[in-house]
């Protein structure tokens, strides 16, 4: 039995060398763009996701109260972190409320109690802007709609809110 010497030649050593490298490369090259046009696709889409205010519900009284909170918003490739607000309360059927404090005139923000002169009263300091509690536009105010009213649902006892909705004009 005789053992053949394979000789492998410079030049073909430099061919499975170069072929080898740049298979790497051009494989490289390829999944990156592929990566991206699919991952968008691949991740849930977080339309309709509730978030943790951090707000026990036992903690919520009749009087509004700010919350603030900031959500993960993923937009094609760009993903950001958005800085969200709601006055939450329980109105006189103890149902939960989170009104957003975005003014529906011209998008100011809309305070509980905003003016000594209107107590009781959410108030857009823009353009005196004025709401009853319920979020209801004050006619002859700015405002021509309600305040937007957050989903919300319960989880172990804590508050959580989606999307503002908006609500028929008053
Ligand atoms: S923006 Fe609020 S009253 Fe104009």
């Amino acid at each position: 039995m005789s053992e053949e010497k394979q000789q492998v030649s410079r030049r073909q050593f430099l061919n499975y060398t170069l072929t080898g490298v740049g298979g790497f490369m051009a494989a490289g090259l390829l999944i990156s763009p592929i990566r991206m046009a699919i991952d968008p696709v691949l991740k849930p889409s977080s339309v309709g996701d509730y978030a943790n205010v951090g707000l026990a519900v036992e903690d919520i009284t009749t009087e509004p109260t700010r919350v603030d909170w900031k959500i993960d918003q993923v937009d094609g490739w760009y993903e950001s972190e958005v800085s969200k607000a709601a006055w939450v309360f329980k109105n006189e059927d103890d149902e939960i409320m989170a009104l957003s404090p975005t003014c529906t005139h011209l998008g100011c923000v809309v305070s509980w109690e905003g003016s000594e002169k209107y107590p009781n009263e959410f108030f857009c300091p823009c353009h005196d802007g004025r709401y009853y509690k319920d979020g209801t536009n004050i006619e002859g105010t700015p405002p021509t709609r309600p305040l937007d009213r957050f989903e919300h649902k319960v989880e172990n006892g804590m508050l959580y809110l989606g999307n503002a909705q908006e609500r028929g004009g008053a």
